[in-house]
């Protein structure tokens, strides 16, 4: 059977926190595919095989702005019990005759609610309840035949049900950390109302998943890109569990990577007794970026570099039938979506190079269905070591990105040895894990003036650069103590040759962005 069945269809009508109730409900060991609205009862059942239930999300949209999204009539036709979350309330209202009424200011923070009837939906709770609302319109009446379950202040209709046909709505967002029992409310709606499978583990996820790799890929041969970051590190080890040295994992050392990172990559490659073909390619990279400066000619050359040593080197390793690819399922969900027609290029991006043209219907995706924190428990689960799993986000193009202006490898080497002393600092203050989300160094293309001991310099100047975020689409700075920060400048100055000043980056995404180029 598969490990989906029995979980949760989620509509995305669009909200911020639409991939929030997928992770909280998944969190509660049950299966949740996040479906665009649009989508039919057979995609749903498609991708979510015998599913016990539907939540409608939260929307931008007003509903009764003009092509307000909609609700599939095979929602309620199906009979399933259904949630509705903000625009889902409405959602849920509307179709049974309710009346929503337009707001002329939203109503957005924390608020209480008085529950007035706990069974089910609130069961085992307390009559007050913190709650986060964001929301415009709200219930003026609810429908025929729905009762109250709880009010606050403004919303008298901050939750609803018709609960003899398991239909709930609730004006607030259970998904969010500041509704207090939020998860308890999802719990009660997932398995109390819908009784759906708690089998979506780590441990059952990977026992499905080697499984399914092994019947995907027979006794074909596997080529991965390995980059040492979490994705091709579990993705890479959940193929290799699966179908042992039928997987070629190719690691290209750019070059441009962190202190001491390529030999980490083939250690691990080595623990993990995989046969990993290690290719030093810094030589052709910084030919090729010989002269270069602007950043989206770097990101460029270094993108079209990688992919020709990629292949040069898969081809090197004979007959090759699959290409593991570290996809997950945001990306899975943001290619179903409506995309964002006219949205401006920023960076160009690069991960892993091209996808060779041999490979384009033989892709194995192991990832596909999990959100980061569910490959970083699987990685877990699997024995990888922490440094891995917790490994921040580094950039495909590496530190040619951070080595600001033209790139050469004495320049490289200066950036390495800040970068490094950096976060090691970071690391020994405990804010790598949580306190910072990304945190590195940059070379600047200034030299600037300085005295050490009588001496006269004229040397280079670092920045540094360490921010928060949750989705890395708007990001503020680290607010670092600052006699952290005096350590970390001091150390730079002193220990690294040709240094002699260290600048903070204290800009906020947007207007800026995490990296400078
Ligand atoms: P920006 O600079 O756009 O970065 O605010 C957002 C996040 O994306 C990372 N980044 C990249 N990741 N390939 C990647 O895999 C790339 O080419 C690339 N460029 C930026 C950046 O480090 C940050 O986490």
């Amino acid at each position: 059977m598969s490990l989906k069945a029995g979980g949760i269809v989620i509509l995305d009508y669009g909200s911020q926190t639409a991939q929030l109730i997928a992770r909280r409900v998944r969190e509660l060991g049950v299966y949740a595919a996040l479906l665009p609205y649009t989508s039919t009862r057979e995609h749903a059942q498609a991708e979510a095989p015998d599913f016990r239930g539907v939540i409608l999300s939260g929307s931008p949209s007003g509903i009764y702005e003009p092509n307000a999204p909609t609700l599939p009539a095979w929602v309620l036709a199906s009979g399933l019990p259904v949630l509705g979350i903000c625009y889902g309330m409405q959602l849920v209202t509307k179709a049974f005759g309710g009346e929503v009424g337009r707001a002329d200011r939203r109503e957005y923070g924390q608020a209480t609610i008085q529950v007035s009837d706990s069974a089910r939906l609130f069961a085992g709770m307390d009559a007050a309840q913190t709650v986060w609302m964001s929301h415009g319109d709200r219930i003026e009446r609810p429908p025929e035949g729905f009762t109250v379950l709880a009010r606050t202040d403004n919303a008298p209709y901050a939750a609803i049900a018709r609960p003899e046909r398991d239909l709930f709505a609730v004006q607030f967002h259970p998904e969010v950390t500041h509704t207090a029992h939020g998860l308890d409310i999802l719990r009660n709606f997932v398995i109390g109302v819908c009784d759906a499978q708690t089998d979506w583990t780590p441990a059952n996820f990977i026992d499905a998943t080697i499984q399914s790799i092994r019947e995907q890929v027979g006794d074909g041969r596997v080529l991965l890109g390995m980059s040492g970051g979490v994705d091709s590190s579990v993705a890479g080890e959940l193929i290799h569990r699966a179908v042992g040295d039928q997987l070629v994992p190719v690691f290209v050392n750019h070059g441009m990577l962190r202190q001491h990172e390529p030999d980490d990559v083939i250690a691990l490659g080595e623990n993990l007794a995989w046969n990993l073909v290690a290719v030093d390619a810094t030589e052709e990279f910084l030919d090729n970026l010989y002269g270069v400066s602007e950043p989206e000619a770097k990101r460029k050359i270094i993108g079209r570099t990688f992919t020709e040593v990629f292949e040069r080197e898969a081809q090197k390793q004979g007959e090759l039938d699959w290409l593991a690819q570290g996809t997950i399922y945001p990306d899975v969900i943001e290619s179903a979506g409506t995309g964002r027609p006219g949205a401006k290029r920023i960076k160009s991006h690069h991960n892993v190079g091209g996808l060779p043209e041999q490979f384009k219907a033989r892709l194995v995706e192991p990832l596909r269905d999990l959100f980061k924190d569910e490959v970083r428990e699987v990685g877990t689960a699997l024995g990888l070591p922490d440094a891995i799993i917790w490994r921040q986000p580094f950039p495909g193009p590496g530190l040619g990105v951070r080595c600001i202006g033209e790139i050469t490898w004495e320049r490289l080497e200066i950036l390495r040895a800040a970068d490094h002393i950096f976060i090691s600092e970071l690391r020994a203050a405990g804010l790598l894990r949580e306190g910072t989300a990304q945190a590195f160094a940059m070379l600047l293309p200034v030299r600037s003036v300085g005295v050490m001991g009588d001496d006269r310099t004229y040397d280079e100047v670092i920045a540094l650069r360490a921010v928060t975020t949750t989705d890395f689409m708007t990001a503020d700075w680290a607010r670092l103590d600052h006699d952290l920060l005096a350590r970390v400048s001091n150390r730079i100055v002193n220990e690294v040759k040709g240094v002699n000043r260290v600048l903070y980056d204290i800009s906020t995404k947007p207007p800026a962005t995490i990296e400078w180029e």
